[in-house]
């Protein structure tokens, strides 16, 4: 019961706060500068360099060792995908797909999200069913579709037949007797993902740089803020705290998904879905839980219509696109390298195609 009074107030304040940017927004325009200092005040803190928590402090071979199980397609049933094939480093964290082909190329029932920034978000998914990254890893692994291991213990086989990991795995667990387990797998994939951070213009402008952004990019921010896109969509990601039902204002068209249903079978939380993080967005077409939409614009558009009630004249999607294009960030190059992976053994597992 409490936990549906928290819900209702959430959703009614979120109303409420779109009603009051919406009213803000008619007739009325402050200049240039104060309107952008009012807008700032709904994003932000500042991005920080990584997401590590406080009582967080991986040595640098856990985050080494997290690289090189985040690349390894042996962690798949038949060796032939890694994280890394749904969600690409040097494509934004992401494969471009409506949906991505897993094990013997099933598809999924949802679009890839990307993995940048991810880490800060939360909770993780779609539907916030994972607590954080280090929870998060160890599900695709294991997952039919994607790359359906059998089990854990399967896993652990692999490593186990790889003297280089199972060296890697005691470097970056010292104090631990058995380091070679399925949790500290999550523990170092997630520890690399905490480093996935990628400043954009944004940043540059939001502290201080108002050359960052041009005219244009500057106007689409007042939009997005004008408007209630940052009702939703606000905090230093622009979004990824909180869930919102999606068709909030219309009806959303493909109802086939129930989002967070499935995590919480409340009623209430039927077609809702984590807020995505509109970092690097302007990458990582196509969009939404289902893929659906296929350019910057016509998601815009589509949210303007069933989040806010609103058909937006062509040039001001244009603004709100080139806005969002200033929160493309630059990937971590180094950081991000394709390691030279530790060498199978005779003992290692063959790939199973079936
Ligand atoms: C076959 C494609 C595929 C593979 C392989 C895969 N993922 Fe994903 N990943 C997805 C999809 C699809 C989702 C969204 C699923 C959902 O929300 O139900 C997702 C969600 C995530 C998220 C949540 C991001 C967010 O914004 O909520 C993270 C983080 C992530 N994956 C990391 C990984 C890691 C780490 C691995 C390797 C251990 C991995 N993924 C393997 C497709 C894949
Ligand atoms: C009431 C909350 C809410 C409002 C207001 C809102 N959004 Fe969203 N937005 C969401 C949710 C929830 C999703 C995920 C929906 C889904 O995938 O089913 C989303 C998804 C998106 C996506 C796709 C991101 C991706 O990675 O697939 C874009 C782009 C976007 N919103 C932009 C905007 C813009 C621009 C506005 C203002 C015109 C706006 N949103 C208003 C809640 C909102």
């Amino acid at each position: 019961m409490a936990l549906r009074v928290n819900i209702w107030q959430r959703s009614r304040l979120v109303l409420l706060f779109v009603l009051t940017i919406a009213l803000l927004g008619l007739g009325f325009s402050p200049p240039a500068k104060a309107q952008a200092q009012g807008d700032l005040s709904l994003l932000g803190p500042a991005l920080p360099t990584n997401f590590l928590g406080e009582d967080q402090s991986p040595n640098p071979t856990e985050i080494n060792l997290g690289r090189e199980l985040y690349y390894d397609k042996r962690l798949s049933k038949n060796q032939d995908i890694s994280c890394n094939s749904c969600h690409q480093l040097n494509h934004y964290g992401v494969d471009n797909r409506p949906v991505s082909p897993g094990h013997k190329g099933q598809l999924g029932a949802r679009n890839s999200p990307s993995v940048y920034n991810a880490a800060a978000h939360i909770a993780q998914f779609w539907d916030g069913r994972a607590a954080d990254v280090e929870e998060q890893a160890l599900g695709p692994i294991l997952n039919p579709v994607e790359m359906a291991m059998p089990s854990q213990e399967a896993v652990l086989a692999v490593l186990n037949s790889i003297p280089e990991y199972v060296d890697a795995f005691k470097q970056a667990f010292p104090t631990e007797s058995n380091p070679v387990t399925y949790a500290n797998v999550g523990k170092a994939i997630g520890a690399f993902e905490r480093g996935l951070v990628t400043p954009s213009p944004f940043d540059a402008y939001f502290a201080g740089d108002e050359s960052a952004l041009t005219s244009q990019q500057q106007r689409g921010l007042s939009l997005f803020v004008e408007n209630g896109c940052v009702a939703c969509h606000n905090g230093t990601y622009f979004g990824g705290n909180s869930y919102q039902k999606v068709g909030l204002v219309e009806p959303w068209p493909n109802q086939k998904d129930p989002g967070r249903y499935n995590v919480t079978e409340q009623a209430f939380d039927r077609m809702t879905f984590k807020v995505p993080s509109l970092r690097n967005v302007a990458e990582t077409a196509p969009y939404f839980h289902d893929g659906s939409a296929k350019t910057l614009d016509e998601a815009v558009r589509r949210m303007a219509h069933y989040q806010l009630g609103k058909d937006l004249e062509p040039d001001q999607v244009e603004d709100i696109a080139a806005f969002l294009e200033a929160l493309t960030g630059d990937l971590p190059a180094d950081y991000i390298q394709p390691p030279t992976l530790p060498v199978s053994t005779a003992m290692t597992p063959e790939p199973d195609p079936t």
